[in-house]
């Protein structure tokens, strides 16, 4: 092809794009309001399984979130729904990230907690469809990626707001291969995708009274979206004159998060997608590894809870699923309880996870036969719930140096 009709077919693939953005902006517009789950009966919580070690650790969260709620159950409140089919096998028989009927049953659900699903990149035996946690984040369009990561001894308590349907994946499939010389991929930012997550941010930080949000890009050089998200920062701070903030540029945050004197005055965080995307993952790090971290993906309709590791398939091929760790998508069941109104389950919770992974490790998982199974780690769980000494095992491990 000569150069004259490769500029007129990527011009043709760049208005396509236009187009499914100009889509987006619109569907963004409509949806102002969030659900409400008070109004709910019953609400409707489904369970995803995904691959490799996924099914394993999750149906130990489901276990936890069950006895947890069993009176809301009993009472016809909460409903469980156990959804199948998202896995590489299935993902890939239909050649979609998310198959049809698998997506028609997340849709009539309110909130999902899901185990991690494998990736397939070019070189595996698996077609190279889209991630199903990116196409997920986008049919049911769960803007805010929330990730904490706290490390109480250190004085580390961190709470990144990632963008999670825009910037470099929102066409993270979709760029154009011009030709063997030429590959192009974009990002993309919008006034709309913009504002509501930095307004997410700040209305937590405000709400929480942390009062210090940091917004962090790479404003000096990518001028144009980076330097979009920034201005729209500009204009939601002006609507929270009590909140402080700042911003910071992504390659002296990523050195400043290694540096102990200062890493403890960050607090909120927001972010443009692929920034968040690795800013989490170095975060997750100081308070044990991806492992150990939870992550919600709220929408103004759905949410989404997950592990923010992956699916692990060498362990199931070792036969060694049933030793892993289930604590990080225990952590995002904790989350999901909060998201949803239960704030004491939610915190009780949390504080048992602390207790039985950081603190008294009782129970040891080291993702072999050697340590504990995840349905051991689950039941030293649910046995730490019904501890009457819970709050005061919490006190002594914030308290400890
Ligand atoms: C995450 C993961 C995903 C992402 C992958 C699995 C596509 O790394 O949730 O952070 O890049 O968002
Ligand atoms: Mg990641």
């Amino acid at each position: 092809m000569n150069q004259r009709d490769l500029i007129e077919r990527a011009k043709e693939h760049l208005g396509k794009l236009l187009e499914s953005q100009f889509a987006r902006i619109e569907k963004m517009k409509e949806t102002q309001d969030f659900i409400n789950y008070d109004n709910l009966h019953p609400i409707i919580i489904s369970i995803v399984g995904g691959d490799g070690i996924g099914p394993f650790i999750t149906a130990q969260a489901q276990k936890i979130l069950e006895f947890l709620l069993q009176d809301e159950v009993k009472s016809g409140k909460a409903v469980f729904r156990v959804i199948d089919g998202l896995t590489i096998e299935n993902r890939a028989k239909h050649g979609k990230a998310i198959p049809d009927d698998v997506l028609e049953e997340l849709k009539q659900c309110h909130v999902i907690l899901k185990g991690p699903t494998t990736t397939p990149r070019a070189g595996d035996p698996w077609p190279n469809i889209e991630s199903a946690n990116v196409a997920m984040r986008k049919e049911l369009d769960l803007f805010a990626n929330v990730r904490p990561v706290k490390v109480p001894e250190q004085g580390i308590d961190w709470t990144f707001f990632r963008e999670n349907t825009e910037g470099a994946y929102a066409l993270g499939s979709n760029g154009i291969h011009v030709n063997e010389d030429l590959a192009l991929d974009f990002t993309v930012t919008t006034q709309e995708g913009s504002y509501r997550i930095i307004k997410a941010a700040f209305d937590y930080a405000s709400k929480n009274k942390i009062n210090k949000v940091t917004v962090v890009t790479k404003a000096n050089v990518v001028k144009t979206t980076d330097g979009k998200f920034l201005e729209v920062a500009k204009q939601v701070a002006k609507e929270y004159p009590e909140v402080e903030w700042d911003d910071w540029y992504i390659d002296i945050m990523t050195a400043k998060l290694v540096d102990p004197k200062r890493r403890t005055q960050f607090k909120v965080m927001v972010l443009p997608n692929l920034y968040g995307d690795i800013l989490t993952d170095e975060a997750a790090e100081f308070q044990g590894g991806v492992g150990t971290a939870g992550s919600a993906n709220i929408g103004k309709r759905y949410a989404m809870f997950e592990a923010i590791h992956g699916s692990a398939p060498r362990m199931v091929e070792e036969g060694r699923a049933q030793y892993a760790d289930p604590s990080s998508i225990i952590r995002a069941a904790a989350m999901l309880l909060e998201h949803i109104g239960y704030r004491e389950k939610a915190a009780k919770l949390q504080k048992a996870l602390d207790i039985c992974g950081q603190y008294e490790k009782a129970v040891a998982i080291t993702g072999r036969s050697n340590g504990a199974t995840g349905a051991e780690f689950a039941q030293y769980i649910m046995n730490t719930l019904s501890d009457p000494q819970l709050e005061q095992k919490w006190a002594e491990y914030v308290n400890r140096k």
